[in-house]
Protein backbone atom coordinates (compact mmCIF):
# COMPACT_ATOMS: atom_id res chain seq x y z
CA UNK A 1 0.00 0.00 0.00
CA UNK A 2 2.88 2.37 0.92
CA UNK A 3 4.70 1.24 -2.15
CA UNK A 4 7.19 4.03 -3.57
CA UNK A 5 6.22 6.58 0.14
CA UNK A 6 9.64 7.58 1.82
CA UNK A 7 9.00 8.56 5.23
CA UNK A 8 11.50 9.77 7.44
CA UNK A 9 10.76 8.56 11.14
CA UNK A 10 11.60 10.95 13.85
CA UNK A 11 12.47 9.23 17.22
CA UNK A 12 12.44 11.29 20.30
CA UNK A 13 13.44 10.78 23.88
CA UNK A 14 10.71 9.42 25.34
CA UNK A 15 10.36 6.00 26.92
CA UNK A 16 7.92 5.00 24.43
CA UNK A 17 10.65 5.10 21.59
CA UNK A 18 10.70 1.13 21.99
CA UNK A 19 7.85 1.36 20.08
CA UNK A 20 9.25 2.86 17.17
CA UNK A 21 10.62 -0.23 15.88
CA UNK A 22 7.36 -1.71 15.77
CA UNK A 23 6.53 1.62 13.64
CA UNK A 24 9.19 0.86 11.23
CA UNK A 25 8.24 -2.87 10.97
CA UNK A 26 4.69 -2.02 10.33
CA UNK A 27 5.67 0.61 7.58
CA UNK A 28 8.00 -1.85 5.95
CA UNK A 29 5.74 -4.67 5.67
CA UNK A 30 3.73 -2.02 4.38
CA UNK A 31 6.58 -1.77 1.24
CA UNK A 32 7.31 2.18 2.75
CA UNK A 33 11.11 3.16 2.38
CA UNK A 34 11.89 4.36 5.75
CA UNK A 35 15.01 6.10 7.33
CA UNK A 36 15.11 7.13 10.88
CA UNK A 37 16.52 10.05 12.64
CA UNK A 38 17.10 10.06 16.25
CA UNK A 39 17.87 12.75 19.16
CA UNK A 40 20.51 12.30 21.38
CA UNK A 41 17.43 11.75 24.06
CA UNK A 42 16.12 8.69 21.60
CA UNK A 43 19.18 6.81 21.69
CA UNK A 44 19.35 6.45 25.11
CA UNK A 45 15.84 4.40 24.74
CA UNK A 46 16.91 3.11 21.84
CA UNK A 47 19.92 1.75 19.80
CA UNK A 48 20.61 3.26 16.13
CA UNK A 49 21.85 -0.44 15.24
CA UNK A 50 18.14 -2.10 16.27
CA UNK A 51 16.60 0.55 13.55
CA UNK A 52 19.18 0.23 11.27
CA UNK A 53 18.57 -3.50 11.24
CA UNK A 54 14.98 -2.85 10.73
CA UNK A 55 14.69 0.20 8.35
CA UNK A 56 17.29 -0.98 6.15
CA UNK A 57 18.91 2.30 5.93
CA UNK A 58 21.62 3.86 8.33
CA UNK A 59 20.39 5.92 10.69
CA UNK A 60 21.01 9.45 11.36
CA UNK A 61 21.55 11.36 14.69
CA UNK A 62 24.06 14.45 14.24
CA UNK A 63 23.43 17.40 12.06
CA UNK A 64 26.29 17.92 9.95
CA UNK A 65 27.13 14.41 9.50
CA UNK A 66 28.13 14.19 5.49
CA UNK A 67 26.66 11.59 3.55
CA UNK A 68 27.09 11.38 -0.73
CA UNK A 69 29.76 13.20 -1.20
CA UNK A 70 29.41 17.12 -0.02
CA UNK A 71 25.75 16.88 0.01
CA UNK A 72 24.29 17.97 3.46
CA UNK A 73 22.22 14.94 5.27
CA UNK A 74 19.17 16.59 6.23
CA UNK A 75 18.62 18.67 3.29
CA UNK A 76 19.12 15.35 1.15
CA UNK A 77 16.78 13.60 3.02
CA UNK A 78 14.01 15.95 3.57
CA UNK A 79 13.68 17.12 0.20
CA UNK A 80 12.58 13.80 -1.40
CA UNK A 81 10.75 12.79 1.65
CA UNK A 82 6.75 12.11 1.22
CA UNK A 83 5.81 12.20 4.73
CA UNK A 84 7.95 13.50 8.39
CA UNK A 85 6.52 11.11 11.33
CA UNK A 86 8.27 11.67 14.54
CA UNK A 87 6.81 9.56 17.19
CA UNK A 88 7.20 9.44 19.83
CA UNK A 89 7.63 13.16 20.12
CA UNK A 90 8.81 14.86 23.55
CA UNK A 91 7.47 18.15 25.03
CA UNK A 92 11.14 19.72 24.18
CA UNK A 93 10.75 18.15 20.76
CA UNK A 94 7.38 19.99 20.38
CA UNK A 95 8.35 23.19 22.06
CA UNK A 96 11.42 23.62 20.11
CA UNK A 97 9.90 23.16 16.42
CA UNK A 98 7.23 25.69 17.49
CA UNK A 99 9.52 28.10 18.83
CA UNK A 100 11.54 27.46 15.17
CA UNK A 101 14.99 26.24 16.94
CA UNK A 102 16.84 23.62 14.88
CA UNK A 103 19.63 22.44 16.90
CA UNK A 104 20.31 19.01 15.99
CA UNK A 105 19.52 16.75 13.02
CA UNK A 106 15.63 16.15 14.06
CA UNK A 107 14.48 19.38 14.45
CA UNK A 108 16.22 21.26 11.55
CA UNK A 109 14.96 18.65 9.26
CA UNK A 110 11.42 19.43 11.11
CA UNK A 111 12.04 23.02 9.47
CA UNK A 112 13.00 22.36 6.39
CA UNK A 113 10.17 20.10 5.58
CA UNK A 114 8.15 20.60 2.74
CA UNK A 115 6.22 17.80 3.15
CA UNK A 116 3.16 16.81 5.55
CA UNK A 117 4.38 16.18 9.35
CA UNK A 118 2.83 13.57 11.53
CA UNK A 119 3.48 14.09 15.09
CA UNK A 120 2.41 11.26 18.09
CA UNK A 121 3.46 12.93 21.34
CA UNK A 122 4.58 10.76 24.35
CA UNK A 123 5.14 12.29 27.54
CA UNK A 124 4.01 12.15 31.80
CA UNK A 125 0.25 13.37 32.03
CA UNK A 126 1.13 16.47 33.87
CA UNK A 127 3.66 17.92 30.90
CA UNK A 128 1.17 16.63 28.72
CA UNK A 129 -1.47 19.55 30.17
CA UNK A 130 0.80 21.67 30.66
CA UNK A 131 -1.22 25.05 28.80
CA UNK A 132 2.61 25.60 27.79
CA UNK A 133 2.92 22.40 26.27
CA UNK A 134 -0.96 22.79 24.44
CA UNK A 135 -0.25 26.08 23.17
CA UNK A 136 2.67 24.96 21.21
CA UNK A 137 0.73 21.57 19.74
CA UNK A 138 -2.21 24.80 18.69
CA UNK A 139 0.41 26.55 16.71
CA UNK A 140 2.16 23.85 15.13
CA UNK A 141 -1.49 22.70 14.08
CA UNK A 142 -2.11 25.78 13.16
CA UNK A 143 0.76 25.80 10.22
CA UNK A 144 -0.48 22.73 8.80
CA UNK A 145 0.84 19.79 11.47
CA UNK A 146 -0.73 16.63 11.77
CA UNK A 147 -1.24 15.80 15.69
CA UNK A 148 -1.88 12.01 16.71
CA UNK A 149 -3.90 12.14 20.08
CA UNK A 150 -2.27 10.11 23.23
CA UNK A 151 -3.76 7.74 25.13
CA UNK A 152 -5.01 7.35 28.56
CA UNK A 153 -3.89 4.91 30.71
CA UNK A 154 -0.59 3.56 32.73
CA UNK A 155 2.37 5.95 32.42
CA UNK A 156 6.01 5.05 32.83
CA UNK A 157 5.94 7.62 35.79
CA UNK A 158 3.44 5.58 37.40
CA UNK A 159 0.68 8.07 37.05
CA UNK A 160 -2.38 7.38 35.07
CA UNK A 161 -3.86 9.54 32.93
CA UNK A 162 -3.42 11.13 29.00
CA UNK A 163 0.25 10.93 27.73
CA UNK A 164 0.70 7.52 26.47
CA UNK A 165 1.66 7.43 22.95
CA UNK A 166 -1.35 6.61 20.56
CA UNK A 167 -2.26 2.67 19.53
CA UNK A 168 0.49 1.95 16.82
CA UNK A 169 -2.74 0.86 14.43
CA UNK A 170 -3.52 4.41 14.81
CA UNK A 171 -0.26 5.68 13.95
CA UNK A 172 -0.25 3.49 10.80
CA UNK A 173 -3.44 4.24 9.97
CA UNK A 174 -3.04 7.96 10.12
CA UNK A 175 0.05 7.76 7.76
CA UNK A 176 -1.90 5.30 5.26
CA UNK A 177 -5.04 7.89 5.73
CA UNK A 178 -2.34 10.90 4.54
CA UNK A 179 -0.08 9.49 1.93
CA UNK A 180 -2.43 7.03 0.09
CA UNK A 181 -5.78 8.44 -1.97
CA UNK A 182 -8.63 7.05 -0.77
CA UNK A 183 -11.21 5.96 -3.19
CA UNK A 184 -14.52 5.41 -0.60
CA UNK A 185 -16.22 7.91 -3.14
CA UNK A 186 -16.18 4.88 -5.58
CA UNK A 187 -19.87 4.03 -7.14
CA UNK A 188 -20.97 7.20 -5.88
CA UNK A 189 -22.01 10.14 -8.06
CA UNK A 190 -21.19 13.92 -6.59
CA UNK A 191 -23.18 16.90 -7.77
CA UNK A 192 -20.97 20.02 -7.02
CA UNK A 193 -22.06 23.67 -7.67
CA UNK A 194 -19.40 26.22 -7.83
CA UNK A 195 -18.83 29.67 -8.16
CA UNK A 196 -21.00 32.93 -8.18
CA UNK A 197 -24.10 33.67 -10.22
CA UNK A 198 -24.96 36.63 -12.07
CA UNK A 199 -28.07 38.99 -12.18
CA UNK A 200 -28.27 40.94 -15.34
CA UNK A 201 -30.01 44.10 -15.42
CA UNK A 202 -29.30 45.19 -18.76
CA UNK A 203 -27.10 43.15 -21.24
CA UNK A 204 -23.88 44.32 -19.84
CA UNK A 205 -24.58 44.68 -16.27
CA UNK A 206 -25.23 42.41 -13.33
CA UNK A 207 -24.98 42.07 -9.65
CA UNK A 208 -22.76 39.47 -8.60
CA UNK A 209 -20.37 38.60 -5.76
CA UNK A 210 -16.54 37.99 -4.79
CA UNK A 211 -16.94 34.34 -5.34
CA UNK A 212 -14.01 32.67 -7.20
CA UNK A 213 -15.42 29.19 -7.19
CA UNK A 214 -11.92 27.65 -5.88
CA UNK A 215 -13.37 25.76 -3.29
CA UNK A 216 -15.83 24.21 -5.50
CA UNK A 217 -13.53 23.49 -7.79
CA UNK A 218 -11.16 21.51 -5.49
CA UNK A 219 -13.68 19.95 -4.04
CA UNK A 220 -14.73 18.18 -7.33
CA UNK A 221 -11.35 17.37 -8.06
CA UNK A 222 -10.98 15.75 -4.66
CA UNK A 223 -13.95 14.08 -5.27
CA UNK A 224 -13.12 12.51 -8.74
CA UNK A 225 -9.45 11.76 -7.14
CA UNK A 226 -11.83 9.54 -4.20
CA UNK A 227 -13.41 7.39 -7.73
CA UNK A 228 -16.89 9.47 -7.93
CA UNK A 229 -18.57 10.56 -10.81
CA UNK A 230 -18.98 14.11 -10.37
CA UNK A 231 -20.75 16.79 -11.96
CA UNK A 232 -19.54 20.10 -11.28
CA UNK A 233 -22.51 23.19 -12.14
CA UNK A 234 -20.04 26.43 -12.35
CA UNK A 235 -20.98 29.94 -12.32
CA UNK A 236 -18.95 32.45 -14.70
CA UNK A 237 -15.13 31.75 -13.13
CA UNK A 238 -11.72 32.53 -14.49
CA UNK A 239 -10.41 29.21 -13.14
CA UNK A 240 -9.16 26.35 -15.19
CA UNK A 241 -11.67 24.72 -16.56
CA UNK A 242 -11.54 20.90 -15.80
CA UNK A 243 -9.75 19.05 -19.07
CA UNK A 244 -11.93 16.46 -20.33
CA UNK A 245 -9.31 14.11 -19.57
CA UNK A 246 -10.13 14.08 -15.39
CA UNK A 247 -13.46 12.93 -16.22
CA UNK A 248 -15.30 15.63 -14.16
CA UNK A 249 -18.62 16.73 -16.55
CA UNK A 250 -18.06 20.30 -16.21
CA UNK A 251 -22.06 22.62 -16.89
CA UNK A 252 -21.62 26.07 -17.39
CA UNK A 253 -24.30 28.53 -15.97
CA UNK A 254 -24.73 32.27 -15.33
CA UNK A 255 -27.75 32.79 -13.46
CA UNK A 256 -29.16 31.07 -10.70
CA UNK A 257 -32.19 30.01 -12.00
CA UNK A 258 -30.37 27.87 -14.44
CA UNK A 259 -27.69 27.23 -12.14
CA UNK A 260 -31.51 25.88 -10.23
CA UNK A 261 -32.34 24.37 -13.88
CA UNK A 262 -29.15 22.33 -14.26
CA UNK A 263 -28.91 21.17 -10.39
CA UNK A 264 -32.51 19.67 -10.65
CA UNK A 265 -32.27 18.25 -14.23
CA UNK A 266 -29.10 16.21 -12.88
CA UNK A 267 -30.39 15.78 -9.12
CA UNK A 268 -32.05 12.26 -10.09
CA UNK A 269 -28.36 11.25 -10.77
CA UNK A 270 -26.73 12.45 -7.38
CA UNK A 271 -26.05 10.20 -4.76
CA UNK A 272 -24.24 13.59 -2.68
CA UNK A 273 -25.12 16.72 -3.39
CA UNK A 274 -22.22 19.19 -2.27
CA UNK A 275 -23.56 23.40 -2.82
CA UNK A 276 -20.23 25.14 -2.75
CA UNK A 277 -21.72 27.99 -5.14
CA UNK A 278 -22.49 31.67 -3.82
CA UNK A 279 -25.49 31.91 -5.38
CA UNK A 280 -27.06 35.56 -5.72
CA UNK A 281 -30.02 36.09 -3.35
CA UNK A 282 -31.38 38.48 -5.52
CA UNK A 283 -32.13 39.52 -8.76
CA UNK A 284 -34.02 42.61 -11.03
CA UNK A 285 -37.24 41.97 -11.26
CA UNK A 286 -36.53 43.49 -14.73
CA UNK A 287 -33.62 42.86 -17.45
CA UNK A 288 -33.50 45.97 -19.83
CA UNK A 289 -33.60 44.89 -23.22
CA UNK A 290 -31.39 47.83 -23.81
CA UNK A 291 -28.33 49.25 -21.73
CA UNK A 292 -29.98 51.74 -18.71
CA UNK A 293 -28.88 55.26 -19.72
CA UNK A 294 -27.76 57.63 -17.02
CA UNK A 295 -30.53 60.18 -16.80
CA UNK A 296 -29.37 62.14 -13.40
CA UNK A 297 -30.08 61.38 -10.24
CA UNK A 298 -30.30 58.41 -8.04
CA UNK A 299 -31.90 55.09 -9.60
CA UNK A 300 -33.66 52.63 -7.51
CA UNK A 301 -33.50 48.88 -9.36
CA UNK A 302 -36.23 46.66 -8.02
CA UNK A 303 -34.61 43.20 -6.87
CA UNK A 304 -36.92 40.18 -6.17
CA UNK A 305 -35.62 37.07 -4.43
CA UNK A 306 -33.97 34.47 -6.51
CA UNK A 307 -34.69 31.08 -5.87
CA UNK A 308 -32.91 28.70 -2.91
CA UNK A 309 -31.70 25.95 -5.00
CA UNK A 310 -30.53 23.94 -1.64
CA UNK A 311 -33.75 24.52 0.13
CA UNK A 312 -35.34 22.99 -3.17
CA UNK A 313 -33.02 20.15 -2.68
CA UNK A 314 -32.87 19.69 1.11
CA UNK A 315 -37.06 19.20 0.80
CA UNK A 316 -37.06 16.37 -1.44
CA UNK A 317 -33.74 14.50 -1.36
CA UNK A 318 -34.59 11.27 -0.41
CA UNK A 319 -31.32 9.09 0.39
CA UNK A 320 -28.59 11.36 -0.90
CA UNK A 321 -26.23 13.53 1.23
CA UNK A 322 -26.74 17.19 0.71
CA UNK A 323 -24.04 19.54 2.29
CA UNK A 324 -24.58 23.60 2.32
CA UNK A 325 -22.30 26.45 2.91
CA UNK A 326 -22.61 28.91 4.82
CA UNK A 327 -21.00 32.56 4.54
CA UNK A 328 -21.54 34.48 7.77
CA UNK A 329 -19.96 37.65 8.60
CA UNK A 330 -21.16 36.95 12.39
CA UNK A 331 -22.73 34.76 15.05
CA UNK A 332 -20.85 31.98 12.52
CA UNK A 333 -22.09 28.52 14.26
CA UNK A 334 -25.08 29.84 15.30
CA UNK A 335 -26.36 31.38 12.14
CA UNK A 336 -25.08 28.28 10.57
CA UNK A 337 -26.96 25.39 12.51
CA UNK A 338 -30.06 27.21 11.95
CA UNK A 339 -29.23 27.00 8.55
CA UNK A 340 -29.15 23.57 8.44
CA UNK A 341 -31.82 22.97 10.18
CA UNK A 342 -33.80 24.62 7.78
CA UNK A 343 -32.87 23.62 4.66
CA UNK A 344 -32.98 20.09 5.67
CA UNK A 345 -29.05 19.40 5.21
CA UNK A 346 -26.56 16.40 6.77
CA UNK A 347 -23.70 18.78 7.06
CA UNK A 348 -23.17 22.65 6.39
CA UNK A 349 -19.43 24.17 6.06
CA UNK A 350 -19.32 27.66 7.89
CA UNK A 351 -16.68 30.33 7.16
CA UNK A 352 -15.97 33.85 8.31
CA UNK A 353 -15.72 35.64 5.32
CA UNK A 354 -14.15 38.61 7.20
CA UNK A 355 -11.14 36.21 8.08
CA UNK A 356 -8.15 37.22 5.35
CA UNK A 357 -7.81 33.60 5.47
CA UNK A 358 -10.67 32.10 4.47
CA UNK A 359 -13.53 32.56 1.97
CA UNK A 360 -13.82 34.52 -1.42
CA UNK A 361 -11.15 34.54 -3.89
CA UNK A 362 -7.74 32.82 -1.47
CA UNK A 363 -6.39 29.75 -1.96
CA UNK A 364 -6.88 29.03 2.00
CA UNK A 365 -10.33 28.78 4.48
CA UNK A 366 -10.76 28.72 7.78
CA UNK A 367 -14.15 26.51 8.15
CA UNK A 368 -16.05 24.85 10.69
CA UNK A 369 -17.82 21.54 9.17
CA UNK A 370 -21.11 21.10 11.78
CA UNK A 371 -23.52 17.92 11.04
CA UNK A 372 -27.39 16.57 11.48
CA UNK A 373 -25.89 15.62 14.79
CA UNK A 374 -24.73 18.55 16.15
CA UNK A 375 -21.13 17.58 16.05
CA UNK A 376 -19.06 20.73 15.21
CA UNK A 377 -15.67 20.35 14.04
CA UNK A 378 -12.91 23.37 13.34
CA UNK A 379 -10.58 23.30 11.02
CA UNK A 380 -7.29 25.57 11.53
CA UNK A 381 -6.27 27.53 8.39
CA UNK A 382 -5.54 25.02 5.79
CA UNK A 383 -5.74 25.17 1.88
CA UNK A 384 -8.94 24.39 0.14
CA UNK A 385 -8.22 21.27 -1.03
CA UNK A 386 -7.50 20.10 2.32
CA UNK A 387 -10.42 21.64 3.36
CA UNK A 388 -11.88 19.40 0.49
CA UNK A 389 -10.51 16.09 2.32
CA UNK A 390 -11.93 17.23 5.43
CA UNK A 391 -15.41 17.95 3.96
CA UNK A 392 -15.38 14.61 1.95
CA UNK A 393 -13.98 12.66 5.08
CA UNK A 394 -16.95 13.70 6.74
CA UNK A 395 -19.06 13.11 4.22
CA UNK A 396 -18.13 9.38 4.20
CA UNK A 397 -18.52 8.60 7.66
CA UNK A 398 -22.04 10.16 7.77
CA UNK A 399 -22.55 7.97 4.60
CA UNK A 400 -21.01 5.12 6.34
CA UNK A 401 -18.67 4.66 3.05
CA UNK A 402 -16.56 1.78 3.51
CA UNK A 403 -13.20 2.85 3.46
CA UNK A 404 -11.11 1.64 0.62
CA UNK A 405 -7.97 2.57 -1.03
CA UNK A 406 -6.30 3.08 -4.59
CA UNK A 407 -3.28 0.70 -5.11
CA UNK A 408 0.01 2.37 -4.66
O1 LIG B 1 -29.03 31.10 3.00
P1 LIG B 1 -27.66 31.23 2.44
O2 LIG B 1 -27.60 31.93 1.11
O3 LIG B 1 -26.64 31.76 3.38
O4 LIG B 1 -27.23 29.70 2.19
C1 LIG B 1 -26.03 29.36 1.63
C2 LIG B 1 -26.15 27.98 1.02
O5 LIG B 1 -27.35 27.90 0.24
C3 LIG B 1 -25.01 27.68 0.08
O6 LIG B 1 -24.75 26.30 0.12
C4 LIG B 1 -25.59 28.09 -1.27
O7 LIG B 1 -24.98 27.38 -2.34
C5 LIG B 1 -27.06 27.77 -1.14
N1 LIG B 1 -27.97 28.69 -1.86
C6 LIG B 1 -28.82 28.18 -2.84
N2 LIG B 1 -29.66 29.01 -3.48
C7 LIG B 1 -29.73 30.31 -3.20
C8 LIG B 1 -28.92 30.84 -2.19
C9 LIG B 1 -28.03 30.00 -1.54
O8 LIG B 1 -28.76 26.99 -3.12
N3 LIG B 1 -30.57 31.09 -3.85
Amino acid sequence: MLTGKRIILGITGSIAAYKAAEIVRRLRSLNAEVWVVMTRGGTEFITPLTLQTLSGHTVYTETFALQEGSKITHINLIKDADLFLIAPATANIIGKFAAGIGDDLLTTMALAARCPVIIAPAMDSDMYDNPILQNNIAQLKETGCRFIETEEGELASGLVGKGRLANIEVIISTVIDLLVVKKDMAGEVVLVTAGPTREYLDPVRFISNRSSGKMGYAIAASAKERGAEVILISGPTTLQKPAKSEGIELINVVTASEMREEALKNLKRATIVIMAAAVSDYRPVDISPGKIKKSGGNVSLDLTETPDILTEIGMDKGNRIVVGFAAETENLESNAMLKLKRKNLDIIVANDVLDPDAGFEVDTNVVTIIDKNNEVTPLPRMSKKEVSYRILDKIAKIANLKRTYSRA
